[in-house]
């Protein structure tokens, strides 16, 4: 008889932290030093498609291809992350025999993105959260997207509030199992529906320090981490709950603003030095300040994770006032330009 394959597709959004993840308490759980806060992007704009199948006709190992090319699964993290998966369903398999035994058998993931890799957007984070939902749906699992996040977490922190659409904390939790370590919503995208951000890449190359590497150097070197994540990180986690709550752009800007600012120095205060931002990521700070100068209030916020590129929030209202002098200064060029130059994208709000 022919053997079944049994497969599952869905799609995960890219995150861009507001409070910066950076710092891990335990490296092997990823659990980190200080509670991040995400807006998840809209999926026509930025996402990871994923489809998961198993088959007792398929060879072992497990295999996984990226954007058309293999991809390793040996490394810990996404065999911590199957693992999990495999004993969630092997349980629901124990409970009802009549069920099939996916458990046991092969996988084969097939993932795409539909934004350049190179970019240095947070692809990984995308990337393992498609990942875990899709084998959740393969396998049938009734866990929950929060549920699903302690897993996800494990295969990049970051990964855990791409789960979710809209403006995402991940609480650092207390607990040495990592148990409490996972994704809260705060607000559904419909919330505040206006939110956009605007994506500057300035470089297209993969960027020299990993954050792995990069958030071990800072928690060791560092003087300035401890005060970042002990103080300035839990003060800014309130202020800015407190700012989405009341949909308050201009809070929202200003603690998303330092958050960037702090998460650099940190980078800048570890021992060697982490240079993240470029001389067009600090002329697209420069822009910023300028346009929020001329317009007489703040309409634009800009952010940078551990790499060069510039995301720029603002609500959709002030889109000419943010995005005009951006597309002028980059000769009126618009989406993704392949891999050189500076290039812009766009992006709404995940549900
Ligand atoms: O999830 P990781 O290990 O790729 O780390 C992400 C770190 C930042 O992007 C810089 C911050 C964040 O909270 O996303």
């Amino acid at each position: 008889a022919e053997k079944p394959i049994y497969r599952a597709s869905t799609t995960a959004p890219v995150n861009i932290a507001v409070i910066k993840y950076w710092g891990k308490r335990d490296p092997k759980l990823n659990l980190p030093t200080n509670s991040s806060l995400s807006v998840s992007l809209d999926q026509a704009d930025l996402r990871t498609h994923t489809t998961a199948s198993c088959s007792s006709s398929y060879s072992s190992p497990d295999t996984l291809t990226l954007n058309s090319k293999p991809e390793s699964l040996e490394g810990a993290r996404p065999q911590a992350c199957l693992s999990s998966l495999r004993a969630l369903r092997s349980e629901l398999e124990e409970k009802d025999p009549s069920l099939p035994k996916l458990s046991t058998l092969p996988l084969r993931i097939v993932s795409s993105n539909n934004f350049p890799t190179a970019a240095g957007l947070a692809s990984s984070a995308a990337g393992f959260a498609a990942l875990i939902r899709a084998i959740a749906d393969l396998y049938e699992l009734p866990q929950d997207p929060t549920t699903l996040s302690l897993i996800a977490r494990q295969g990049s922190g970051s990964a855990c509030r791409s789960l979710l659409g809209g403006y995402v904390a991940w609480d650092h939790g207390t607990e040495a199992d990592g148990s409490d370590s996972k994704a809260r919503l705060v607000a559904p995208k419909s919330h505040w529906p206006s939110m956009r951000a605007l994506i500057l890449v300035a470089s297209h190359e993969k960027k020299d320090v990993s954050s792995t590497a990069g958030m071990q150097t800072t928690v060791q070197t560092s003087q300035l981490f401890k005060t970042r994540a002990e103080v300035v990180v839990p003060a800014a986690m309130e202020a800015m709950e407190k700012a989405i709550a009341e949909k308050d752009f201009e809070s929202f800007a200003k603690v998303t603003m330092r958050d960037s600012d702090s998460f650099h120095a940190t980078c800048l205060d570890t021992t060697p030095p982490i240079f993240y931002m470029n001389d067009t990521s600090r002329a697209a700070i420069r822009a910023v300040e300028n346009l929020n100068k001329r317009a007489g209030k703040i309409i634009a916020a800009y952010t940078f994770d551990a790499g060069p590129n510039a995301v720029i929030y603002y609500l959709h209202e002030n889109r000419e006032a943010v995005v005009g002098p951006f597309k002028r200064a980059l000769g009126e060029k618009e989406g993704w330009l392949g891999q050189q130059g500076a290039a812009i994208g766009y992006a709404e709000i995940a549900q």
